[in-house]
């Protein structure tokens, strides 16, 4: 731990609301925001600022505001406790793009240039895209340091962003000379049992954009679509394996152990061995009730919840407001530090 003892421990972490999210989303990253929550102070946000840098999230007004209602309700209906945690959307709060813009000035060029998830989503039209992905994450950097955060739970694709981030912090510390202003962020990567792959191909990652909707099981999904999904999932012809080893080079067997795992919160060599040389159709059947149970009641808390958007608009509000409350006096302190007049 790099954590300087002056920072007090504060948890951030967003999610874009550019789609419907899935089991990818809920294993890799909402249970675990729920769990962090009985021991740590937690600040979740709906990064909608983040959702324009691409065509998606810019051209049609009326599915981000859906999207960023939806991911909210995902986040609660999961576990997420408004009361206990900050739970907001990214635009309500100023202080982040304004922070952000600094950020912009502090950090190089070289620095974005190395950014790979830039070079896969701007993919071979780079002049095409919006120059917000290119500095995506320098926002992100602003979203964490504006409450000085000191944990941030992110997958593995965002490692490289959150290193920058630190680069971000370091670099404003030195120049200003203000030694320790800014923490050092920790990634805290979960584990890999939690990487969810696509249910017809168990090299890929499970993702919203993947054009086959059996690939993945979305967090909105009822009971009989999510049985059939995980019935239809792809699998190999040989029975199910004694021992981790036995998953080695059998992807799709391996996702669908670790899918088990993380749903009955119970160690992947405990699930191995409760279907150690079982056939397909059996363990998918108990995946299947497993998966209906865990899921379906967080897609009717969110239908719920999103029957009545008002509710969901207060409490992002309310949230806003208390965010601001913490990122208005750093941000203040930031100007200052920098030299702008107040
Ligand atoms: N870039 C992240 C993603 O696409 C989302 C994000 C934005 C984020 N700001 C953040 C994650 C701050 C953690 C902390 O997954």
């Amino acid at each position: 731990m790099t954590d300087a003892p002056t920072h007090k421990p504060l948890v951030f972490s967003g999610m874009q609301p550019t789609n419907t999210l899935h089991l990818g989303n809920y294993l890799g990253a909402l249970k675990n925001w729920v769990r962090i929550q009985d021991t740590m102070d937690c600040i979740y946000c709906v990064v909608d600022l983040h959702a324009i840098t691409q065509d998606a999230g810019y051209r049609h007004p009326g599915d981000l505001f859906q999207s960023t209602r939806e991911v909210a309700a995902a986040y609660i209906a999961s576990g997420v406790d408004p009361a206990r945690s900050l739970l907001f959307n990214q635009s309500q709060v100023p202080e982040h793009a304004e922070l952000a813009w600094i950020f912009n000035c502090v950090a190089r060029l070289g620095w974005l240039d190395r950014m790979t998830q830039f070079k896969e989503k701007s993919g071979k039209h780079k002049e095409r895209s919006s120059v917000g992905l290119y500095t995506y994450p320098l926002l992100m950097a602003a979203d964490i340091l504006a409450y000085k955060a000191t944990h941030v739970p992110v997958g593995e694709d965002q490692r490289q962003h959150l290193e920058l981030a630190r680069d971000v912090a370091q670099k404003f510390n030195n120049d200003f000379e203000v030694p320790d202003y800014f923490p050092q962020p920790e990634p805290v990567i979960t584990g890999a049992a939690t990487r969810v792959m696509s249910l017809r191909d168990g090299t890929k990652k499970m993702s919203k954009s993947d054009e086959s909707d059996f690939s993945r099981i979305n967090l909105t999904d009822g009971a009989d679509t999510i049985a059939q999904k995980i019935r239809k999932a792809r699998t190999d012809a040989e029975p199910l394996p004694d021992s981790a080893e036995g998953l080695e080079g059998r992807a799709e067997a391996a996702n669908l152990i670790n899918i088990y795992a993380a749903l009955a919160d119970e160690p992947r060599d405990r699930v191995i061995g409760s279907f150690a040389g079982q056939q397909f159709s059996g363990f998918k059947n108990a995946l299947a009730d497993l998966a209906v149970a865990r899921l379906t009641p967080i897609a009717a808390e969110m239908r719920r919840l999103l029957a009545d958007p008002a509710e969901i608009d207060r409490i992002l509000r309310r949230g806003a407001e208390r965010a601001r409350a913490i990122a208005a006096p750093i941000v203040a302190d930031v100007k200052r530090v920098v030299g702008f007049v107040a």
